[in-house]
């Protein structure tokens, strides 16, 4: 079936020839086609263009947009969608003066989600599961990243790869998904985290790279959680799985695990909230994309990842959400890219590039999401008629998509 968008007010993302990803100076350009037409065939982008110059353009099916802009679905990079349950009592002993930290030396955190996760059955955490991946869809997600990391036992682990795959089988947007089974020790293991690596290298990887669930690799390098010599030892070890790595990093403090991420050639790093020149240094001339998480600083009150920074160095920058229920409890990446905008100061053209080609990248997806090319997925987001799309991010508490489409099909 063919669609046709016409009187579009500026379509955005528009690349002939797409690049992989965009750095530095080049993310302040954001290619667009003011009143354009759009057309997809079935789910694949074929032709676009001014109105002014239509051609032989005469299809059946056509939609107006009017005022309205239309862009690439949002590319998130970076979740925690499949999770049991949710931590809100967590975030009132917050407001009522415990750190993030203290919550989890408590056993909250992420031991509290794995305890929920180990509790729950398969059926239920896919409900829940997918409840919120047709929400985000909904909000303009197009392609996403789901990790594990609430199991922390072989089975549990498994569980929640298999939740995934469901998604992924019934749901009609592409889907990454990542093994974190180092997000964090089990009480079990309190004392004896090598312990827990020997059963993550020798018990869950093995199976869940014979079964082929996980594209990825992903561990939590941070003080209280796993060192950059458990990181190295891991990645070393996923890569004789062919699992590439994409890592939690820098979210408190700066132990090194950037350049062991680089050094590993990780497709990502991602938090980034604190950031030393050393980490800069390895960042550049690598192929490892930066990953913001806005939410997770938002929703924490810890510092933004001085994405700024990162830019002005030369480097490219993603923007994802981090949805999970305790440093983030929110897949909407609108809020992502306004955030962005108001809080680490990218202009708008920066973190719509952040948020589609560089999220794609992210994901190992941008041959075939993140732009507007003749050839990639129809997956886009028709706004609702606004003044400019610096109104995207400017009214960042409203609703503003009128349509969502996936795979060349309205939701
Ligand atoms: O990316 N930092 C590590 N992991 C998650 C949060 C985990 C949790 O609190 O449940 C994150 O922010
Ligand atoms: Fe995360």
């Amino acid at each position: 079936m063919k669609l046709l968008l016409t009187n579009i007010k500026e379509l955005l993302q528009v690349r002939d020839n797409a690049p992989s990803k965009v750095s530095g100076l080049e993310m302040k350009h954001l290619p667009t086609i003011k009143n354009a037409w759009l057309l997809f065939e079935d789910d694949i982008i074929t032709d676009f263009g001014n109105m002014d110059n239509p051609g032989e353009l005469s299809e059946d099916n056509t939609l107006d947009c009017t005022g309205k802009i239309v862009l690439p679905a949002w590319c998130d990079s970076h979740t925690h969608l499949v999770y049991a349950g949710n931590r809100e009592q967590e975030f009132v002993d917050r407001i009522n003066g415990l750190s993030y930290r203290e919550i989890a030396e408590k056993g909250g955190g992420i031991l509290n989600s794995a305890k929920k996760l180990q509790n729950t059955t398969e059926d239920d955490l896919y409900k829940q599961s997918a409840k919120r991946l047709e929400e985000v869809i909904q909000l303009g997600t197009g392609a996403i990243e789901i990790k594990s990391g609430y199991g922390l036992t072989t089975e549990a682990e498994m569980k929640m790869l298999r939740v995934v795959k469901r998604l992924s089988d019934n749901y009609p947007i592409a889907i990454k998904t990542t093994f974190l089974g180092a997000h964090a020790i089990p009480s079990e293991y309190e004392n004896n985290k090598d312990g827990y690596l020997d059963l993550i290298c020798d018990e869950m990887l093995p199976k869940i790279a014979t079964e082929g669930l996980a594209d990825y690799i992903d561990i939590f390098c941070e003080e209280g959680y796993f060192s950059v010599a458990d990181t190295n030892r891991l990645l070393q070890e996923g890569k004789k799985y062919d699992l590439v790595p994409k890592i939690h990093v820098n979210q408190f403090n700066a132990l090194g695990g950037v350049a062991a991420g680089v050094t590993n050639n990780a497709l990502s790093v991602d938090h980034l909230e604190v950031v030393t020149d050393e980490d800069i240094s390895a960042l550049q001339d690598s192929q490892t994309m930066p990953v913001a998480l806005p939410s997770c600083s938002y929703f924490l009150g810890i510092p933004y990842t001085p994405g700024r920074q990162l830019i002005d160095a030369g480097l490219p920058l993603a923007l994802a959400t981090d949805y999970n229920p305790g440093s983030a409890p929110s897949g909407n990446m609108n809020f992502v890219v306004a955030t962005a905008c108001i809080k680490m100061n990218l202009s708008p053209e920066e973190a719509i590039n952040a948020a589609t080609i560089n999220g794609a990248y992210a994901m190992g997806l941008s041959d075939t999401h993140g732009s507007i090319t003749k050839g990639k997925v129809a997956n886009l987001i028709i706004t609702k008629e606004i003044p400019s799309y610096g109104y995207l991010p400017y009214a960042f508490g409203s609703d503003l998509i009128d349509t969502v489409i996936i795979n060349g099909k309205p939701i």
